[in-house]
């Protein structure tokens, strides 16, 4: 999905989200917020489904949202209602997923840790599938769920050794990360857990990273777990279902266009054509990151000897992929502004956050005076997610735009919040 998904620009030169001016979220909401769109979130929910559809593969198929990359209730309500399945990694996303209305036996639980009390939550939850991705925690479920009486349904998750090429930080599909079952290794573990009683052999699943714009790696890794499918059904483990994990890279930028659903799913989906196996998929950021922004406002302008600083109310701890991982957003003017008062140039926008990492983009040539609003783009996904309270600041108000009308669907967190689970000595 394009960046224009979010943005279309008013009669006034102010941007909008759907119907509605941002400068009237801003003035009603306050700022820093996060504004989704629904209707952008349930177009790239539809992309999906229609790929599936062309492919005449959507009744086998079921769509996991993976919860991690925006955890916000409304978004996981709004999916549930679309149909999809959640892909969680905690009981905390466990219970956010049943809070929203999911429905368990649609969810799979991914995580290269689970614990034995996350496990047994799970089990009696009825999930639709633990994602194993060791031996050792393959041991561990059998046990728990022999000592509660049930049978785990498992997959394993194979790590198939391919590069996906992306951010270090976000790969995972390469043997040297920690992920998954190392595949010269998963046959022999798939037959020791066919003869385990309180397991449950169900799918495969594999998930080789994340913002990924190539779908070559993707087809890749899928050639490799097919083979893999087949040798098992050859030595009499015939799987139910094959989970191809998330991954489909967003358009962060102009200069890198992402690839649309059609492309991405299409090479893997003309390899699986014909098979009787039900497919799974686990995207998180393609659904949602071109789905949100965030909203924040010039506080301060310094104009440096070597640099000039925009610092806005947003910071490193609202949205921490710049810092983390020096990635890209777009940072937009809200309103056309007076141009005459302000002159376009280069600047670093910085949060107050008292680190030099604290920056949201570096060297945009803007036209700015203090108080202008600004919105930084392709923030709905994992960005709310991993904010954090650094610093002593509240965490952002979320909103969702709904053609005309405006839903506040988390508010903005109180001073008295940010320490009401600490205590004085006594
Ligand atoms: N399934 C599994 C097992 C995963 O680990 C992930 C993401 C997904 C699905 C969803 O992947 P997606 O479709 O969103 O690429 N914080 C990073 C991204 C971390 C991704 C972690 N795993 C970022 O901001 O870029």
């Amino acid at each position: 999905m394009s960046l224009a998904a979010m943005r279309c620009v008013g009669n006034e030169n102010t941007l909008h989200v759907e119907e509605l001016a941002l400068s009237d979220i801003a003035n009603r909401f306050g700022t820093p917020c996060y504004v989704y769109s629904r209707k952008a979130l349930t177009a790239a929910f539809a992309a999906y489904r229609d790929t599936l559809q062309a492919h005449g593969m959507l009744e086998q198929s079921m769509i996991c949202y993976a919860v991690k990359a925006n955890s916000n209730l409304a978004v996981l309500n709004l999916f549930a209602r679309l149909g999809a399945g959640f892909d969680i990694v905690s009981v905390g996303e466990l219970a956010r997923v049943i809070a929203a209305g999911g429905s368990p036996d649609k969810i799979v639980f991914s995580g290269v840790g689970k614990s034995s009390a996350e496990m047994r939550e799970a089990l009696k939850a009825k999930i639709h599938c633990f994602n194993v991705e060791s031996a050792s925690e393959l041991d561990q479920l059998s046990e728990i769920a022999g000592s509660v009486g049930l049978r785990a349904p498992v997959s394993l998750r194979v790590n198939p050794d391919v590069d996906p090429k992306t951010h270090p930080y976000i790969s995972t599909g390469l043997k040297s990360t920690k992920f998954g079952v190392a595949f010269g290794e998963a046959f022999e573990l798939y037959r020791r857990a066919a003869t385990l009683p309180h397991i449950a052999v169900k799918g495969i699943d594999c998930h080789i990273g994340s913002q990924l714009l190539d779908p070559a790696p993707a087809a890749e890794a899928t050639g490799k777990i097919l083979e893999l499918v087949d040798r098992l059904a050859a030595a009499g483990i015939a799987l139910e279902h094959i989970d191809l994990g998330g991954g489909m890279g967003v358009q962060y930028r102009a200069e890198e266009p992402a690839p649309s659903a059609a492309d991405y799913l299409g090479p893997m989906l003309k390899m699986l054509a014909g098979r009787r196996e039900k497919l799974l998929f686990e995207p998180g950021r393609s659904l949602v990151g071109n789905a949100g922004l965030l909203l924040t406002r010039v506080e301060v302008l310094k104009h440096g000897e070597e640099k000039n600083f925009a610092v806005v109310d947003a910071a490193m701890n609202d949205l921490m992929r710049p810092a983390l991982y020096d990635a890209w957003h777009d940072i937009v003017k809200v309103g056309a502004g007076d141009t005459a008062a302000s002159k376009a140039m280069p600047y670093e926008i910085v949060g107050p956050v008292c680190e030099s990492g604290d920056f949201l983009g570096h060297d945009r040539k803007l036209a700015l005076k203090e108080g202008d609003l600004l919105a930084i783009l392709s923030a709905g996904a994992y960005g709310m997610a991993m904010a954090s309270n650094y610093n002593s600041r509240p965490r952002a108000a979320e909103v969702m735009v709904d053609g005309e009308a405006v839903h506040l669907v988390r508010r903005r967190e109180d001073i008295s919040q940010l320490f009401a689970l600490e205590s004085t000595l006594p």
